[in-house]
This record gives C-alpha cells, structure tokens and sequence, in this order.
C-alpha cells in the first residue's frame, strides 16, 4: 500500500553480536510507510548493537529506517546558529552514528565527538543516550522527532527526563530524527578529542559483541566488578567473557542466545553488587 520493502530476514544479519533468528523486516523511508509499519506488534531495529535477540527470532514486524529517513542534512540553520553555536537540519534516525561523527570532525562541529566508536544508529544512539565518559548524545540535540502510532511530536531534551543511558523516552516510541546544536571548533582539536575518546576502548574486545553487558553501578565499573568475581574467561557453547574486558561478552562464531543468557545469569549469580543489564534482549 505504502510501498514499504518487506521480506523475511535473519535479524543476525542485522546485529554487532551476529545472532538472532527471522523476522518480517520493513524497510521505511518515509512517515506514511513508518505509520503502516506500526499498524501490527512492532520493535525498532537500529544499528543492532545492543541486541541480544533469541534464535527463534521476533513474531513482531522489525522496523528499520532507511532512504531519507537514513540520511542527514547538516547546514547550519541561519536563524538558529551564530559564530559560536550551529543548529543543523534533520539528521535521520537510521544514520549511522561513526560515519556523522567523522563527518562532524571534518565540518568542525563539536559536541559529539565523545561518542566515537559507538557502532549504533543515530535513533538507537538518543534514545538509550548513548555515551562514554567523554561525552553522550543528549550533549548535542537540539530537537528530537518522535513517532508513535498516535502521531508525531518535536520536543527538546529539556522535555524529557534524560540521564545515564537513558533518554527518558518510552519504548517503542521511535525517533525518526534530530537536530543537532553543535559548538564550532577547530577541525584538528575535535579529531584530538576523538582521538582521547578512543583510547578508552584500547582495552576492548575486538570481536563479535553487542558491547556492555550492564549498566556501571553507582559509577563503579561493572566489567571490574565482574573480573574481581573471577568470571573473565568463563565460556557457554560459543559465547566468552574477553579476556580484555569483563562486560564484554563476544562471539566466538556460533554462538546462540541461549549461551549469552546463560553467561548474564552466571554473572549476575557471582557478582555481589545488583546490576542492571544495559543490553535488550529480543523478546
Ligand atoms: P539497537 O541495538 O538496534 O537497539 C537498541 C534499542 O534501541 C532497542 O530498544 C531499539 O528498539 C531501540 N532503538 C533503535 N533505534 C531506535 C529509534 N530510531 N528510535 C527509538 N528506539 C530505537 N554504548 C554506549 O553507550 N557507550 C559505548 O561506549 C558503547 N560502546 C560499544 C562498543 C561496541 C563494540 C558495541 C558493539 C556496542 C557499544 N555500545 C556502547 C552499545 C550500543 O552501541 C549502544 O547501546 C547504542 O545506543 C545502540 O544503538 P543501536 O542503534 O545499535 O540500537
Ligand atoms: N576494569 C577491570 N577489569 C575489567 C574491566 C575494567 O579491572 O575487566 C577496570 C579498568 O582497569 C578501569 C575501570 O575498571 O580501571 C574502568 O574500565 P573502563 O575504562 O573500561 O570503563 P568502563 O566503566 O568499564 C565504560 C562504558 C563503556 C565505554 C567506556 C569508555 C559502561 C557500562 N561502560 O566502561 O561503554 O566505552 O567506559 O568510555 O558505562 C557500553 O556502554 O556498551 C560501553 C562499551
């Protein structure tokens, strides 16, 4: 009716940790498509990065933004931006983040360089705010669109109750797109804050991995908490906590989700100290 490109597809394809069973995939480019989409049970599929979905895979349709919806327009807007501040045009939901941030270095936009090397969608990226100590998303948004299926909304972040990982917006309530308010600076001084920001991830894993596995408690790091209870190394099926880092579980090449869960409920079992899972698990 609307168009949308529909087809039957192994969401592993679709994730960082390179597991998850089938689903109906709807390509949206446009609102009306997007509006289509979520007339049945949905989720929304960013850059799968934070997904831990089941081998049986999703009975809901799996929404994924794409054509103009995924793409970005950085002019600064002449009566929102000045000498010091740029406020850009709509930046999509399915815009890979790593990608807009090189972009932003060489534009001289700084604001969101503390993000590099945060494998997500720029959607998935504001709405878990996602970050690192150097920085997170909501340090760079002007105003967010949120789609539902009661319609559409602008709001800016002071409308919402945003803080560590979290954006304050409901699940399921999709960000189709942004605008940025970025401080201009000097090309070479954003790529050197990059730079920094990325030594942070020296000490992580470089294989399949939907990166941390839970929230830092109380500031302390859950990867220390969980190398102190002796868990680094521990391994189910073909699933195995880094040696490198102990919040990252990776993928040794076939791992099912059956053996990740079984990897969280072993640390949550050994770790003393409560912690809340950062990942999504699909279902
Ligand atoms: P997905 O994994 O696809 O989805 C995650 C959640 O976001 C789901 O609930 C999904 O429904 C929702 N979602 C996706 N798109 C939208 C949208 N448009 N609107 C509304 N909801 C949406 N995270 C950090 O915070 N800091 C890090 O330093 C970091 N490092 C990482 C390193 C690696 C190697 C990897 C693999 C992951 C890392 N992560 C990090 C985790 C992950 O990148 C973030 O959680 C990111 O925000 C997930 O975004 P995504 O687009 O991949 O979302
Ligand atoms: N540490 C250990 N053992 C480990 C892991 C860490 O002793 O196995 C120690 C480190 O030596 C260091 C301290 O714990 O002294 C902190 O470690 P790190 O610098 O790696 O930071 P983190 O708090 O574990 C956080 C984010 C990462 C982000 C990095 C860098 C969370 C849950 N994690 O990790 O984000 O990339 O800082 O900024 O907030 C993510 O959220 O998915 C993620 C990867």
């Amino acid at each position: 009716r609307t168009g949308a490109r529909v087809e039957r597809l192994p969401l592993s394809r679709f994730t960082t940790l390179g597991v998850g069973g089938e689903a109906e995939v709807w390509f949206v480019e446009s609102h009306e498509q997007l509006a289509e989409a979520m007339e049945q049970p949905y989720r929304i599929l960013g850059g799968g990065s934070n997904l831990v979905i089941a081998d049986e895979g999703v009975p809901e349709r799996v929404i994924r933004l794409s054509g103009p919806l995924a793409e970005r327009d950085l002019t600064p807007d002449p009566a929102l931006s000045d000498d010091t501040w740029v406020v850009t045009g709509w930046v999509g939901g399915g815009v890979p983040l790593p990608g807009l941030i090189r972009q932003l270095q060489k534009l001289g936009l700084s604001g969101l360089e503390g993000t590099v090397g945060i494998p997500a969608q720029v959607g998935g990226a504001v709405w878990m705010n996602a970050g690192t100590r150097y920085g997170e998303m909501f340090d760079g948004l002007h105003t967010l669109e949120i789609v539902t299926p009661e319609g559409t909304r602008q709001v800016t972040p002071d409308d919402l109750n945003w803080g560590y990982r979290d954006s304050g917006i409901p699940r399921n309530h999709i960000v189709t797109r942004v605008r940025l308010r970025l401080r201009r600076a000097a090309p070479e001084d954003v790529l050197a804050k990059m730079d920094f920001a990325d030594q942070a991830r020296k000490g992580q894993p470089k294989m399949k991995t939907p990166g941390c596995a839970f929230k830092n408690p109380g500031g302390v790091s859950a990867g220390k908490l969980i190398d102190e209870a002796g868990l680094k190394g521990s391994r189910v099926g073909n699933a195995l906590i880094a040696p490198e880092h102990a919040n990252f579980i990776v993928n040794l090449g076939g791992a099912s989700a059956a053996d990740v869960h079984a990897l969280l409920a072993l640390i949550r079992d050994r770790v003393p100290v409560p912690m809340e899972l950062e990942y999504e698990l699909w279902p």
